[in-house]
């Protein structure tokens, strides 16, 4: 893909800093081959073509940067520029229906929701398309080479599953080989996978994919990709974000109040989002009690005059309280040595930054010979392991139909996201070029800056 200044915008979603901006031809989804069998939705959703369907070529595209000035100083005609392929039925499908078997398989950690876009993906096959057989494999990749890893998903099944948490697939970290995997895929009859999960698991995917074409086989592998992190880059959301966002707005408002309960209270809360600090950005603009939002992005120093402490130092001396959320990933110069090492996804293990700085808090303000009272909630997997909210259950639904949608028509190779508002099929490798992450230039972190009234720099 071709490097060029892709400025930032820095909103959930956006672009954040200058990065890789993919070729319209990186943007060019695969597909199996040819169409030849009639969309059966047609006649499902709209006998008279009034109303329900309207079907989609590719010729309809969205554009992967939609600011006209980047356009316009890139030169580009807009025919030439990178541009996503609207989701939404085809006309044409490439697998018949009745003898189509579905795969689906969750990945890596949870992630509210992803009931939610079981149940929808096994809905709208069986219902819209007619498809009868589909198979979940269990605890992740693990589920496609283990025998005895897989159930039969039905709509009795699966129809009430989007009231809970998890995934009733089980979920796993890890990597298989390609060769067994794709045994596996032919041993159970599949002729599309659905793989949800982050960035690793659409890495592992795209070594499905790599298999199959040696192969030569007839097998689609469709992404629909899951993080409560929101750390990919080409989409509005992921969905699960906002959903573990809100659900960490209730350990802010607990530390805001602990923090207010004591004397010299000082409620540190630490949020999940591995390298992007979103999660600690929204639910501090959400919670609107925070007072200082500590991000991977934005590096700051502990000690010194303009350092992390000292801020702390006079806020306290003002309000006698104070609310500190801290991304999991930050400040981690500051960690000795890090907890060190990969986890089973190939991500760096972070070192536990909250219990290090309620230290650095209280010996800093012991030394002071002044009184803190520090009150620190994790709440860790909480955030994650609930059920998707309302708007996050929308977001699946939408992902899980388009996906059946690209899945049936053969698109292969691809993951379905939101952009720009939009529904897109975007090529796996482009869903993982880069990660996405809050821009220290952005509005959202001048939102942020905002809110708090902490100093931009802490350093
Ligand atoms: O990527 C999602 C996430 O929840 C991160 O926010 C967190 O760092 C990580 O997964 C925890 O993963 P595990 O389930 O392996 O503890």
């Amino acid at each position: 893909m071709a490097l060029t200044p892709a400025a930032a915008d820095g909103m959930v979603g956006a672009p954040g800093g200058r990065g890789t901006m993919p070729s319209k031809n990186d943007c060019v989804v695969e597909s199996l081959g040819e169409r030849k069998t009639a969309s059966p939705l047609l006649e499902r959703l709209d006998e008279k073509g009034e109303a329900g369907v309207r079907f989609r070529d590719g010729s309809q595209r969205v554009l992967a940067d939609d600011r006209a000035d980047r356009l316009l100083k890139e030169g580009l005609p807009v025919e030439e520029a990178p541009a996503f392929e609207l989701a939404g039925p085809r006309r044409k499908l490439f697998f018949d229906p009745g003898r189509t078997t579905i795969g689906v398989v969750t990945c890596g950690g949870l992630c509210p929701g992803l009931n939610n876009v079981i149940r929808d993906i096994v809905m709208s096959a069986r219902y819209h398309y007619g498809v009868q057989r589909i198979v979940g494999f269990q605890y992740g990749y693990r589920g496609l080479v283990t025998e005895g890893l897989q159930m039969e998903l039905t709509p009795d099944l699966v129809s009430e599953i989007h009231e809970r948490g998890g995934t009733i697939l089980g979920a796993s970290r890890g990597a298989q080989t390609a060769e067994a995997m794709v045994d596996g895929l032919v041993r159970h009859g599949i002729n599309v996978l659905f793989v949800i999960g982050g960035d690793g698991t659409m890495r592992g995917a795209l070594e499905i994919c790599d298999e199959i074409r040696r192969r030569e086989l007839p097998i689609g592998v469709i992404g629909v990709p899951k993080t409560i992190d929101n750390d990919f880059k080409w989409m509005d959301q992921s969905f699960g974000f906002v959903t573990a966002a809100s659900k960490a707005v209730e350990a802010l408002n607990g530390a805001h109040r602990e923090a207010q309960g004591a004397p010299n209270g000082i409620g540190v809360v630490k949020v999940m989002g591995r390298h992007s600090g979103f999660i600690a950005c929204v639910a501090a603009l959400a919670s609107n009690h925070a007072n200082f939002v500590l991000i991977p992005e934005v590096p700051f120093d502990l000690d010194g005059r303009r350092g992390f402490l000292e801020a702390l130092r006079a806020r306290m001396a003002r309000k006698r309280h104070a609310l500190i959320v801290v991304a999991e990933g930050a400040g981690q110069r500051h960690l000795e040595g890090g907890s060190g090492g990969f986890d089973a996804s190939g991500n760096v293990k972070l070192g536990d930054v909250g219990p290090f700085l309620c230290e650095r808090i209280k010996r800093y303000f012991g030394e002071q010979g002044t009184e803190v009272n520090v009150k620190y909630i994790d709440p860790s997997y909480l955030i994650r392991s609930v059920r998707a909210m309302p708007t996050d259950s929308v977001l699946c639904t939408d992902l899980a139909l388009n996906g059946v949608h690209a899945a049936m028509a053969g698109k292969t190779r691809m993951v379905v996201a939101v952009w720009r508002r939009h529904t897109v099929h975007i090529p796996i490798e482009v869903a993982i070029s880069e990660r996405h992450s809050v821009d220290p230039l952005g509005p959202l972190w001048l939102n942020v800056l905002g809110a708090t009234g902490q100093p931009a720099m802490l350093r």
